[in-house]
């Protein structure tokens, strides 16, 4: 078998002038965040997760700013934030369907809702559509396993989930 190996050190970062990681932000965690924390380091993924939070993904640029403000390299940044697939490290819909594959989830049909939620977007996992409205995902236990097949829209939970209530909440979803 080959490994398949990424061309990670020709990554281009798109730019922007001003700021993600805003002296607002970074005044935030000065005060109220890192002193929770015995070294700067450990405050990586709060730092991330408020990225994410502030602009619903998490651009490169804004790793490359967070590792400067906790004296990280950026290879130690991106090391732990590619190992979460909650980190969004590309641009996503304004809603984001996240189809839970694991056991209890396959064993109660997801595939089968993946499948219809692709051909109804004609979209395949990780792929947005023209229109920016709707990103699918498929990702592991949602810890709702006793009531699977499990689904997120953005934040919210949905469980014992049919294709019909699926494509209902599709149809309702303001645009
Ligand atoms: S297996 Fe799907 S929620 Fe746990």
């Amino acid at each position: 078998m080959a490994w398949i190996v990424k061309d990670s050190a020709n990554t281009q970062i798109d730019r922007r002038t001003e700021p993600y990681w805003t002296p607002k932000l970074a005044k935030k965690f000065e005060e109220d965040i890192l002193p929770r924390y015995a070294t700067k380091q450990a405050a990586l993924l709060p730092c991330v997760h408020e990225v994410q939070h502030t602009y619903g993904w998490v651009p490169h640029q804004a790793l490359e700013e967070v590792a400067d403000f906790l004296d990280l390299s950026f290879a130690e940044v991106i090391d732990a934030v590619t190992f979460y697939e909650e980190f969004k490290l590309e641009p996503v819909g304004k809603y984001l369907i996240q189809i839970c594959r694991s056991i209890s989830c396959e064993l109660c049909g997801y595939k089968e809702l993946s499948k219809k939620v692709q051909n109804k977007l004609n979209i395949l996992p990780g792929e947005t559509t023209d229109d920016g409205k709707f990103t699918l995902l498929e990702l592991e236990c949602l810890g709702s396993c006793g009531t699977a097949p499990a689904a997120l829209i953005n934040e919210t939970l949905h469980e014992d989930l049919t294709w019909k209530q699926l494509e209902h909440e599709l149809n309702n979803l303001p645009d």
